[in-house]
């Protein structure tokens, strides 16, 4: 048998840069990427074929292409999609929608389930203020479904066209003999952090770049309070939830959206392991108010009951060995510090 054809969608994002590492690493892919951008040297010798353009006009290209797999990474984050919310509509909910077309066209015309795994967000929550915040602390997949941003709104309402293309497409489920509808899968990610990328656009960014910045001796001014919690993950368990959730039999799994968690921590707490790791750091805390409320209506961290129980999931690194096993020891060798 030969290789699995799959699609990766915004390769040259954080996500999908260590994704196409990843599944070059497991093997048995042929890896077709797609972005805005050419790709950048840490994976370009492992995609066989890469479609540059705006991924709306470009999946006409990919009708002849026998996927098993779409992986559609491809987004406007949120900070950056409240400048330009238009644009952001049309990149996060007309892609995700063309290729969604796509998946049910050539799951129906070859009977067989094309996976389609959609990275969703923390950002489809929305608490209405601090205290309730505060009070909800670990959220389930159902509750708070009301977001503030048009990021959230976009993905929250992908999600929800992802199930209507995988089980009501034209009310077809109703037919003597309904068609094989595409099989889609979503996860809620928390702030994700890499050590070796940076992520643009988004407004967990301030862990990242906390982080990177502490690292490489520069000064960084916090745009959210010390108090400001929410949950992160380190972008290795992130590509092992993708992977694992790609690989889960459809029968073990009851939902559709699973969110997962590694660890919650403050802004302040994340100073004060950039501090303890890099005594020059020079963080200082100055408040945007616009993206402070984002972080605010996201919650305080999420229950992975669903994912732990369906699918097994495990993050492998909690806060201490995020940054003991993970973080610090490959920033220190990027940056020589
Ligand atoms: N990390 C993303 C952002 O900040 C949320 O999914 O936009």
């Amino acid at each position: 048998m030969g290789d699995k054809q799959v699609l990766v969608t915004g390769a040259c994002g954080e996500i999908g840069q260590a994704l196409v590492q990843g599944l070059a690493k497991r093997g048995g892919f042929r890896i077709v990427t797609s972005d805005l951008m050419p790709l950048p040297d840490s994976i370009k010798s492992l995609a066989a074929e890469h479609v540059q353009g705006d991924l709306v006009y470009k999946v006409k290209n990919f009708y002849d292409y026998d996927f098993e797999m779409i992986f559609h990474l491809a987004a406007s984050l949120s900070s950056k999609a409240e400048v330009a919310t238009e644009e952001a509509h049309r990149i996060n909910v007309e892609g995700t929608m063309q290729l969604l077309m796509l998946a049910a066209y050539r799951s129906e015309k070859y009977g067989k389930p094309v996976r389609f795994l959609f990275p969703s967000s923390i950002a489809a929550y929305g608490m209405p203020d601090r205290a309730e915040k505060k009070k909800a602390g670990r959220v389930m997949e159902g509750e708070w479904n009301t977001p503030h941003t048009m990021y959230g709104c976009n993905k929250l309402y992908c999600e929800k066209l992802g199930v209507y293309y995988s089980r009501y497409c034209g009310q077809r489920h109703l037919d003597e003999h309904p068609p094989v509808m595409c099989d889609f899968r979503a996860i809620r990610f928390p702030g994700l952090i890499s050590a070796f990328t940076l992520p643009s656009g988004g407004t967990s960014d301030y862990g990242p770049e906390m982080l990177h910045q502490a690292a490489q001796g520069k000064p960084y001014s916090c745009f959210v309070r010390e108090d400001t919690r929410i949950s992160f993950m380190a972008m290795p368990d992130a590509i092992k939830s993708i992977l694992m959730l790609s690989e889960t039999p459809r029968e073990k799994l009851n939902h559709t959206v699973y969110n997962i968690a590694a660890f919650a921590l403050t802004a302040g707490e994340f100073r004060d392991r950039a501090v303890k790791a890099f005594p020059k750091a020079q963080i200082t805390f100055e408040p945007n108010p616009r993206r402070q409320g984002i972080v605010d209506s996201w919650p305080e961290d999420v229950d992975d009951t669903l994912a732990r129980t369906e699918w097994g999931w495990k993050p492998d690194y909690n806060a201490d060995r995020f940054f003991d096993d993970y973080f610090l020891p490959e920033i220190r060798k990027r940056y020589r510090n």
